[in-house]
């Protein structure tokens, strides 16, 4: 399969290098990308720039809501095509892409929903001296042009968070899919086209972060940018992008918590799969997990035990449950985290080798704060089991991070689940789910270092709007 960019429509033939995309389980070639050149990048902003004036700032929101609900309904239709095309491109178990693709539906859904109630407020315009005899009230508007920067590890859905709002709001996009997983980006913008969007209102750009996605941030017709990434880009980002509004979802080490009386049978085997779903490589994977020390032998053996009964290997086979990274650059250097951890104290309890892409799922204990499996986000399927015994010794140690995502709190006592959630500092707090548990609706975002701005379709929307001011000066 051969893809190129896409403005207004039409796809663009190779004008300068192509790069390959590779299954990153048996590394067979999945489809070669004809990177776009400085002058297609111009092209499609000032063709997006166009289409935005001249067409969906002025389409009414039903039509805007019509095209995300078909494209919602032709993509429950292709569901088996798209999931493949995730598992070829990211090595990432049919089931769960089987789910993004569920959850990409509902996306495009709540989106559909949300385009008719871009509602604003009337306002009490005589509350101020002076303000007797006039009225005032506030439209949200679209922005203009928006830069979508999205990552490999759900290469359809995490566009779709970013997409579906942006269309419901009436901007237009310029889409920048992560270069590892252009495909299911590809075949997203035609399928969205099919589903009756103007072809201007969505331009695929494909190229490197360096060559296309800097001169992207920095374009004066570019309105905002949102972007999904790793903490270093989204600083780039931040710095580049001047007065454009931002949104940016980073980073995490996500905590979890477990009280003695957690219920353990519904939380070990969520914790399982919420620290090695998609290989850890989920931006809300449970990273750290502390066991209060009364029960934290039982828990770990039974983790263990767990852990170890996952199914690994192709990811295209129905009954696998693990599967491999990215690429065999980042098995690596997961792998060198974990050395670099035992060489200063750390004990594999399991897992721990490495072949090729696969890192075998690895749990880790004798950690300490200082350790990179620690401090920063693994992104792999290593995950660290801490004993506390206080209240204030794990809420301290949950917030020694530069990270703030999403945290989950296992306890029966349900004050203090909302003592714990209200010192907690985290964009969202989950009581008795795991961290790794997203529901597409709900507001989803970090503090400190997790980034700036919500997403989560409703939050993604207003993010997308300006608020404007209307104001009548009445005679009497
Ligand atoms: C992420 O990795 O930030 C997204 C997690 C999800 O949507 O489930």
């Amino acid at each position: 399969m051969k893809i190129g960019s896409i403005i207004n429509g039409d796809e663009m033939k190779p004008s300068k290098e192509t790069m390959t995309v590779t299954n990153p389980y048996n590394n067979e070639v999945v489809a070669e990308i004809a990177l776009a050149a400085e002058e297609e990048l111009n092209r499609a902003i000032d063709n997006s720039y166009d289409t935005f004036h001249q067409t969906t700032k002025k389409m009414p929101a039903h039509e805007r809501g019509d095209i995300l609900l078909k494209a919602s309904n032709l993509l429950e239709e292709r569901l088996e095509e798209f999931a493949e095309t995730i598992t070829k491109e990211a090595g990432k178990p049919l089931q769960f892409s089987r789910g993004e693709v569920e959850r990409s539906m509902q996306v495009l859904r709540f989106a559909a929903e949300e385009a008719k109630h871009m509602e604003g407020e009337v306002l009490p315009m005589d509350a101020a001296i002076g303000g007797k005899n006039r009225f005032g009230f506030t439209k949200r508007v679209p922005l203009g042009v928006v830069a979508a920067i999205t990552p490999f590890n759900f290469p359809l859905n995490l566009t779709l968070h970013k997409v579906a709002p942006a269309i419901a709001a009436g901007n237009t996009i310029i889409l920048k899919p992560a270069e590892k997983t252009p495909l299911s980006a590809y075949k997203l913008v035609q399928l969205l086209h099919e589903a009756g969007l103007p072809k201007g209102a969505l331009n695929l750009v494909l190229g490197t972060g360096k060559e296309i996605g800097d001169p992207l941030v920095k374009h004066e017709k570019i309105h905002k940018v949102t972007f999904t990434g790793s903490l270093p880009v989204g600083r780039t980002i931040r710095k580049n992008a001047g007065f454009k509004k931002v949104t940016l979802e980073l980073g995490s080490n996500s905590p979890n918590i477990l009280f003695e009386d957690a219920d353990l049978n519904e939380a070990i085997p969520s914790l399982v799969k919420g620290s090695f779903a998609f290989s850890g490589q989920v931006c809300i994977s449970a990273q750290r997990i502390y066991v209060h020390q009364n029960i934290y032998e039982s828990f770990l053996n039974e983790f263990i035990r767990q852990t170890e009964a996952l199914t690994i290997g192709d990811p295209m086979n129905e009954e696998t449950d693990f599967g491999p990274m990215i690429n065999e650059d980042e098995a690596k250097r997961a792998k060198t985290w974990i050395d670099d951890a035992v060489n200063h104290g750390a004990t594999i309890k399991t897992g721990g080798e490495r072949n090729g892409t696969i890192l075998k799922p690895t749990i880790m204990t004798d950690v300490k704060s200082d350790m990179k499996i620690i401090a920063e986000e693994v992104f792999a399927p290593i995950v660290s089991v801490i004993p506390f015994s206080s209240e204030n010794q794990v809420i301290n140690k949950s917030n020694d991070s530069i990270y703030g995502l999403q945290a989950g709190i296992f306890t029966k006592d349900i004050d203090r689940a909302f003592r714990i959630a209200d010192q907690l500092e985290m964009g969202g707090v989950w009581i008795n789910e795991i961290s790794t548990y997203r529901q597409d609706n709900h507001p989803y975002g970090g503090v400190k270092q997790s980034g700036i701005g919500r997403e989560g379709v409703k939050y993604a929307l207003e993010d997308m709007t300006e608020m404007k001011f209307y104001g009548i000066k009445l005679n009497g």
